[in-house]
C-alpha cells in the first residue's frame, strides 16, 4: 500500500533547503503544499494547524530550527548557538499540549550542545539537519512498530472507532492509531472505521476520512454526539485513538472529546486503546492533572469554517484537548509493544 502524499519533508540541503508540508487546513477540498523558509512560517503553520498532530508538530519544529538559523551559517558560532536557543524557545511557544514539540526541540538543542565548539556555524547547521532527519526517520519507524503491535489487537471483520486524526497526516510516517488499522489491513484483515467528525475543527471528517479513502479502507463519518448510539447498536468493536501527552501513570491527553468516547466505551464494554510513540510520554508528570490544555479561539466554535453559528455576544469555551484517565484505557500501544491496563508501575516497566 503506497501512500500518494507526504505530510512534511525537508527538501534540499541545509544551506538552501526548506520544510515543505501539506497545508491541512485546506483538506479535503484542496491539496496544497506550503514551503516554510523561516521559523515564523513554521510557527504560524503549527499554531494554525496547517501541520498538526503531536509527532508531526515535533518533526516540523525540528526542521523549523533549521529554517530559523539558516541565515546565520556564516556568522560567528557563538551568535549561531544563541540564535538556535532563541528559535527553539520561540517554536516551543507555538502550542502547549503535545509534548513531542518540546521533546524534539530539546533534542535539537541538546544535540547542538554536544557538538564540538570548534565547528563553524555552517558545519553545525549541516549536522543539525542530519539530527532533524533522524527524528523524522525515527518517527516513521515508530509508526510502523506501533502499527505492528496494535494490529495484533484487531480481528478480521472488526469495526474500529477513532477520534480526531492520528494518521499519516499527524506524523512523519503512517500515523499511530491509523497505523494500527493500516497494519491490520496489510495483514489481510477486513477493518471498517467509524471516524468521529471531531468538532470544532473536524480533523476526523476532513483528515481521517481523507486518509482512509486514499487507502481504500471503508470509513463512515459520524457526528461526535452519535458515538453512544453507534456503540449501543453494537457496531463498534474497539476504539483506537492517538495521544498528545501521556503522564507516568498512563493518563492520556488527546483531542477534546476523547475522554467522553472513553467513558462511553467503558459503559458499553468496548475496549479503548491509545496508540502513541515514546516521544509522546511525559514521565516527569505523575498524572494527567499536570498536562497543560490548550485553549483556542472562540471563533473556531462560534464561526467555524466561515459560518456564524453562535449568536454574537454569547460566550464560548474552547479547550482543544482533554485527559482520559488511565483507568478507562485498556491498553497503551507504543513502538515497544502493548501495556495492558496501564498504571504507574506498568508504564515505568515498559520504558526500562
Ligand atoms: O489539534 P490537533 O489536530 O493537533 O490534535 C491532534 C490530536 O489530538 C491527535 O489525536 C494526537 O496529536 C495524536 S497524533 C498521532
Amino acid at each position: 500500500m503506497t501512500v500518494p502524499y507526504f505530510t512534511l519533508q525537508w527538501r534540499g540541503d541545509a544551506a538552501t533547503g526548506a520544510l515543505w508540508l501539506i497545508d491541512q487546513t485546506k483538506l479535503p477540498e484542496a491539496y496544497e503544499e506550503l514551503c516554510c523558509t523561516t521559523a515564523e512560517i513554521v510557527f504560524e503553520a503549527i499554531r494554525s494547524l496547517r501541520v498538526r498532530g503531536a509527532p508531526a508538530i515535533g518533526v516540523a519544529a525540528a526542521y523549523g530550527v533549521l529554517t530559523g538559523t539558516q541565515a546565520l551559517r556564516s556568522s560567528p558560532p557563538d551568535l549561531f548557538r544563541q540564535k538556535l536557543r532563541s528559535v527553539a524557545e520561540y517554536l516551543a511557544s507555538s502550542r502547549p499540549t503535545a509534548v513531542n514539540l518540546f521533546w524534539a526541540l530539546d533534542r535539537m538543542t541538546g544535540f547542538a550542545d554536544r557538538q564540538p565548539s570548534s565547528l563553524t556555524s555552517a558545519e553545525l547547521h549541516d549536522r543539525l539537519l542530519v539530527e532533524a532527519k533522524a527524528i523524522d526517520d525515527e518517527d516513521k519507524a515508530m509508526c510502523l512498530a506501533i502499527g505492528h503491535h496494535g494490529s495484533l489487537l484487531l480481528e478480521d471483520g472488526m469495526s474500529v472507532l477513532t477520534h480526531c486524526n492520528a494518521g499519516g497526516l499527524a506524523t512523519a510516517g503512517d500515523g499511530t492509531a491509523l497505523s494500527v488499522i493500516f497494519a491490520a489491513v496489510r495483514a489481510g484483515k477486513k477493518i471498517h472505521v467509524f471516524a468521529d467528525e471531531t468538532r470544532p475543527l473536524l480533523q476526523g471528517a476532513r483528515l481521517t476520512a481523507w486518509e482512509l479513502m486514499k487507502r481504500q479502507i471503508p470509513v463512515t463519518v459520524i457526528c461526535d454526539n452519535m458515538a453512544a448510539q453507534v456503540m449501543k447498536e453494537g457496531r463498534v468493536h474497539c476504539v483506537v485513538t492517538g495521544a498528545d501527552r501521556i503522564a507516568a501513570n498512563g493518563d492520556a491527553a488527546n483531542k477534546i472529546g476523547t475522554y467522553g468516547v472513553a467513558v462511553l466505551a467503558k459503559y458499553h464494554g468496548v475496549p479503548f486503546y491509545v496508540a502513541a510513540p515514546s516521544s509522546t510520554f511525559d514521565l516527569s508528570l505523575a498524572d494527567g492533572s499536570g498536562i497543560p490544555i490548550e485553549q483556542r479561539k472562540d471563533e473556531e466554535i462560534a464561526e467555524s469554517f466561515g459560518k456564524r453559528t453562535v449568536p454574537r455576544g454569547v460566550s464560548v469555551y474552547n479547550p482543544a484537548f482533554d485527559v482520559t484517565p488511565a483507568s478507562l484505557i485498556d491498553a497503551l500501544i507504543t513502538e515497544k509493544g502493548v501495556v495492558r491496563n496501564p498504571t504507574k508501575e506498568s508504564v515505568a516497566k515498559h520504558f526500562v
